[in-house]
């Protein structure tokens, strides 16, 4: 029998760089029928020691090229450019914008049964207190812990490295102290930090769970793409239709191709193949 064609819409992934591929990986699972653009801005990162202002810039100058591809719902999977830039890329954009802040503050709330959670992420995230405000807004007490050495171990492979190990000894061991002590949640407010979940379990006092925004965003973009298709909001523009089969993906990244292709591979856990390199002007 043949494969009835199904609507196919076409979904934006922005990141600045590979981390995003976390969520995208989720997205592929949770959301298979569906085409992806991925953008990495490889070029210009790390966001999370950058200024608000740049990193808004930045994000909004790429999901523009997403848009002009042919995204018709964007996933801003950086959690630094959903922090500083989620305001300046909705009001940019003509599509519909989701980024990880509000999904991840969502599952750590269905997850604390105490009501006390640990954020951790890049310097640019914990400062501008975004995910302080997403889980006060819903009655969560919030410890924030900037890990900035994180993105750099886990870039380098060190994923199981007794370095990364004792560093995150370190950064844990402020992060749950004190009147944190008995939080019950580690919320991973980083793209990169699912690359390490092993060993933060490992490090991370045993009644406390590990969540991540990856799974819960990629819920949420399939809540979406669900309400477009019951017609209860305004459905894509221009989806594709084309028979069922695996989900077509592209890659943009603004440094090198195959760099993008080597790294890419292990944090999404798929070939990575189809890359273009893009110059995105000033
Ligand atoms: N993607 C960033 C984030 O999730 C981490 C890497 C960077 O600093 O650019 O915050």
């Amino acid at each position: 029998m043949p494969t009835p064609s199904v609507s196919i819409p076409t979904i934006g992934v922005f990141d600045s760089g590979v981390g995003g591929l976390t969520v995208l990986r989720a997205l592929l699972d949770r959301v298979p029928d569906a085409n992806y653009l991925y953008f990495g801005d490889t070029a210009r990162l790390p966001y999370g020691s950058k200024s608000a202002a740049t990193v808004a810039h930045y994000t909004v100058g790429a999901v523009r090229y997403l848009q002009e591809q042919g995204a018709e719902l964007l996933v801003i999977a950086c959690n630094t450019a959903t922090a500083l830039a989620l305001d300046d890329v909705k009001r940019a954009a003509g599509v519909e914008v989701i980024g990880v802040i509000e999904p991840g503050a969502e599952a750590a709330t269905l997850v604390s049964k105490n009501r006390k959670v640990v954020v951790i992420g890049t310097e640019a995230t914990v400062s501008s207190h975004a995910y302080r405000h997403a889980l006060e807004a819903r009655k969560i007490a919030v410890r924030e812990k900037a890990c900035p050495l994180f993105v750099p171990l886990v870039e380098e492979g060190w994923v199981e490295h007794p370095v990364t190990e004792q560093v995150a000894r370190i950064y844990l061991s402020e992060a749950f102290s004190k009147e944190a002590r008995d939080a019950d949640v580690l919320l991973l407010g980083c793209t990169h930090y699912p690359l390490i979940k092993p060993l933060l379990r490992q490090v991370t006092p045993e009644h406390v769970a590990i969540v991540d925004s990856a799974e819960s965003t990629a819920q949420e973009v399939a809540r979406r793409l669900e309400s477009w298709t019951m017609g209860k909001t305004k459905p894509p523009l221009a989806s594709t239709t084309r028979a069922g089969s695996a989900p077509h993906l592209r890659f943009f990244a603004t440094d090198s191709a195959e760099k993008f292709r080597a790294m890419g591979t292990r944090f999404l856990g798929l070939s990575v193949e189809d890359v273009l390199h893009v110059d995105l002007k000033e």
